[in-house]
C-alpha cells in the first residue's frame, strides 16, 4: 500500500524535548520517518506513515505530542481549506469509508482562539456529506479542525486564524499521564522529586521498553521509576541515602506510589546502595537506566570510604557485643566527598559494561548559563551520545544527556578522567549566580 499523510499535531513547549521524543518512539516502533518538514518553531508537522497503525503506535506513548490525524487538507482561510480538501487525491477515498459512521467535530486552536462561528464552520464541511449520526460522546471519528492564530502582540490574541488543518483523529497522545503522575497528588514525593511531564519525556527518549528492566541508580523519591513503570518497565532503584528508600513509612514511600498508581506490578524494589559500590549481580541485565545523579546542590557529592582511611582502620576495630561494629545492622558506614566529574564517569563506565548493545543510558546535568564557558559533556569510548536536550531557566540550565551502548567496537571520544566542570555549580547556585 502506498503510504499516507498525517498530521503531527505537537505542543509548544519543551520544544528542544520534542524531536528527539518523536525520533526515539519512531525507532522503538520500528518505524522510518523523514523528518525533513520537521520544523521546532511549528508545533505541526506533516508525514508520511503506511497506516493508522503505525500512526498509532508513535504517537500513543508521546507526550510533547497532542494527536495525530489522518490528514486531510490545509488552508489560510476556509475557502482554502475546502479547496485543498477536495484537490486532495486521496479525498474520495476518505470520505466514502467513513460515510455511515458516527462522528463529531473538535476545535483545536494554537496561538489564539475564538469560539464565535463554530456552528458556521462546522456546516461548511457540509459537502463531505456524511451520513452517520452525530455523537458528542462516543463516535466512530472525530474530526479536527485546527486553527492556527497569528497573534497581534504579545498578549493580544487574533481571533481570525491565520492557517487551518483539517483531519480524522487516529490517536490522542499520552499527554493525559501528566495528571496522573502530577507531583501535586503523588502521595510520597520530597524536595528533589522530578516533575511528572520530563521525567515521562525522559523515559520515552531513553525507550524505556514495557517487560524491560529499567534502573534508577539514584532513584531518591523515585520520580524516573514512577515513569518507566507507567511505560511497563520493571524497575528497580537505588539511593546511597536511607532515607530516601524508607521514606515516611509504609504509607509514604516508593511502594505505596506504585500501589497510589495501581502499578506495583511494575516495581521490582529499591536498595540503600552506593552507586559507586555496586552490589546488583553482574549478570542482571540492564536494559535501561535512567536518573537524575546528585549535582552537590541540597549536600555534597558523598560515596562509601574514609576521608582519612589511616584514622578510619582504628575504628574498624571497634567490637560491640563481641562482634565487629560494621557488622551490625544499624551501622552506618563513612562516607568522603567525591565530585561529580568522577561520578558521572563511574555511570558512563558502569552503563557500558550492563547494557545490551543498543540499551539507551539517559540522565540529566545541570550546568551555570555562562557566555564564556563551554560545557563538557562527559563522554565514554562505547557509548553513542544520542541526544543533548536542553531546558534553560534564568541562569542555569539542566540538560538531558541520552547515550547509546554501541560496545568496544564504536570507539568514540572519552573524556574520563579529565576535569570537565569549572565552577562549583552548589556554590554558584546559592549565590545565585553571581560568583
Ligand atoms: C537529584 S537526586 C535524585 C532525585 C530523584 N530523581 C527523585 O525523584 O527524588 C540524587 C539522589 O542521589 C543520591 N545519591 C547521592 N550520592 C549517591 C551515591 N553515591 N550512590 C547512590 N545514590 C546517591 C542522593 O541521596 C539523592 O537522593
Amino acid at each position: 500500500m502506498s503510504p499516507k499523510k498525517y498530521l503531527v499535531y505537537m505542543v509548544p513547549i519543551n520544544v528542544n524535548f520534542r524531536r528527539p521524543e518523536l525520533e526515539s518512539l519512531a525507532d522503538l516502533c520500528g518505524l522510518t520517518v523523514d523528518f525533513s518538514d520537521y520544523r521546532e518553531d511549528s508545533p505541526f508537522f506533516v508525514v508520511e506513515l503506511g497506516n493508522d497503525s503505525q500512526a498509532s503506535a508513535w504517537i500513543k506513548r508521546s507526550i510533547l505530542t497532542k494527536a495525530i490525524y489522518e490528514y486531510w487538507g490545509e488552508g489560510n482561510d476556509f475557502e482554502e481549506l475546502h479547496r485543498s480538501i477536495k484537490s486532495q487525491p486521496f479525498y474520495g477515498l476518505y470520505q466514502r469509508s467513513y460515510l455511515n459512521d458516527t462522528f463529531k467535530f473538535e476545535f483545536e486552536a494554537y496561538r489564539g482562539s475564538s469560539k464565535a462561528n463554530r456552528v458556521d464552520k462546522i456546516e461548511s464541511f457540509g459537502y463531505l456529506g456524511f451520513q452517520g449520526k452525530i455523537d458528542m460522546k462516543n463516535p466512530q471519528q472525530v474530526y479536527g479542525i485546527i486553527e492556527q492564530y497569528k497573534p497581534i502582540s504579545d498578549n493580544v490574541g487574533s481571533t481570525v486564524p491565520e492557517k487551518i488543518y483539517f483531519g480524522r483523529l487516529v490517536q490522542r497522545s499520552d499527554r493525559h499521564a501528566m495528571e496522573v503522575y502530577d507531583l501535586k497528588k503523588r502521595p510520597y514525593k520530597g524536595t528533589t522529586s522530578f516533575e511528572a511531564e520530563l521525567s515521562l519525556v525522559s523515559a520515552n527518549i531513553a525507550q524505556v521498553k514495557p517487560g524491560s528492566i529499567m534502573y534508577d541508580p539514584f532513584a531518591g523519591t523515585g520520580s524516573f521509576l514512577c515513569a518507566g513503570g507507567h511505560y511497563g518497565a520493571l524497575v528497580v532503584g537505588s539511593d546511597i541515602d536511607g532515607r530516601m528508600i524508607r521514606g515516611k513509612g509504609a504509607a509514604q514511600n516508593i511502594n505505596s506510589n506504585f500501589k497510589y498508581y495501581q502499578e506495583s506490578i511494575q516495581f521490582l524494589d529499591v536498595i540503600t546502595m552506593d552507586f559507586t559500590h555496586n552490589s546488583l549481580r553482574e549478570n542482571l541485565v540492564i536494559d535501561t537506566i535512567l536518573c537524575d545523579p546528585p549535582y552537590g546542590i541540597r549536600e555534597g557529592i558523598k560515596v562509601l570510604g574514609a576521608k582519612d582511611p589511616e584514622k578510619y582502620a582504628d575504628k574498624e576495630k571497634i567490637e560491640i557485643n563481641g562482634k565487629k561494629a560494621y557488622l551490625h545492622r544499624d551501622y552506618i558506614p563513612a562516607k568522603k566527598p567525591y565530585s561529580l566529574d568522577n561520578l558521572l564517569d563511574d555511570l558512563l563506565q558502569w552503563a557500558s559494561e550492563r547494557l545490551p548493545q543498543g540499551g539507551r543510558l539517559a540522565f540529566w546535568m545541570p550546568t551555570a548559563n555562562d557566555d564564556n564557558i563551554e560545557t563538557i559533556v562527559p563522554l565514554h569510548s562505547n557509548l553513542e551520545l544520542r541526544y543533548n536536550c536542553v531546558q534553560e531557566f534564568n541562569k542555569w540550565s539542566r540538560r538531558l544527556l541520552v547515550y547509546i551502548n554501541r560496545g568496544p567496537e564504536f570507539n568514540g571520544q572519552s573524556n574520563s578522567g579529565i576535569k570537565r566542570s569549572t565552577q562549583n555549580f552548589r556554590e554558584r547556585y546559592f549565590s545565585n549566580f553571581k560568583k
